[in-house]
């Protein structure tokens, strides 16, 4: 394994286990040596707290486009100012969410071109894109399950209805079947232990 910087990031609908795959890897990266920095978006960064609190709990609709733009808002300051600079310092960035979440959230499932929240996001992030995007891809309904089981108040987004994370569902799987080296699918109802070691491999392998 390289002690170089690297970034995966871990995309999949609500409810779809990234948070618990995220804390798996960076402690198995951690166990190998590694300094990992564990962040996500929307919300990596002080700005991005800001941000993360209108996306997600403002009350009354958000225009779309204004919508688009706080979720590239969040990334570019996270980008800069955290992202970055931790690859440069040669840490690992985990990280749970990024622009495919604009893609299949603002693109698909609303009313915006997926190309054009995509151009957006990576005018954002002055083009940096991940050594690896791990999908984690799971049936809305059975997601749902999962979340509801949890017994977690539900954000703006998730109240969604179910035929909007159908096609976020579908919307990242197109995104992983364009970009095949840099995304792994996963099956995330397997199990996670089981999953954990599949990402483990693939890890092992590019980084
Ligand atoms: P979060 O509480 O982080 O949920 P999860 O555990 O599902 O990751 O909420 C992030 C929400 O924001 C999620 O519903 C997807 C949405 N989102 C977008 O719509 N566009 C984006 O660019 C990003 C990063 C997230």
């Amino acid at each position: 394994m390289t002690s170089e910087g690297r970034w995966i990031t871990l995309e999949g609908g609500d409810g779809s286990g990234k948070t618990t795959q995220a804390e798996l890897l960076a402690e198995w990266l951690g166990a190998r040596g590694r300094t990992v920095l564990r962040t996500r978006e929307p919300g990596g960064s002080e700005v991005g707290t800001l941000i993360r609190d209108i996306v997600l709990h403002h009350r009354g609709e958000i225009a779309p486009r204004a919508e688009a733009l706080l979720y590239a808002a969040d990334r570019a300051h996270h980008v800069a100012t955290v992202v970055r600079p931790a690859i440069e310092r040669g840490e690992v960035v985990i990280q749970d969410r990024y622009l495919d979440s604009s893609v299949a959230y603002q693109g698909a499932g609303r009313v915006l071109d997926a190309t054009e929240v995509r151009d957006l996001s990576l005018w954002a992030a002055e083009g940096a894109l991940p050594d690896l995007t791990v999908l984690l891809d799971i049936d809305p309904l059975v997601a749902r399950r999962r979340l509801d089981a949890a017994d977690k108040p539900f954000d703006r987004l998730e109240a969604e209805k179910e035929e909007f994370h159908a096609r976020v569902r579908e919307s990242y799987l197109g995104l992983a079947a364009a970009e095949p080296r840099r995304f792994l699918v996963v099956d995330a109802t397997r199990d996670p232990e089981d999953i954990a070691t599949l990402i483990r491999a693939r890890v092992a392998v590019d980084l």
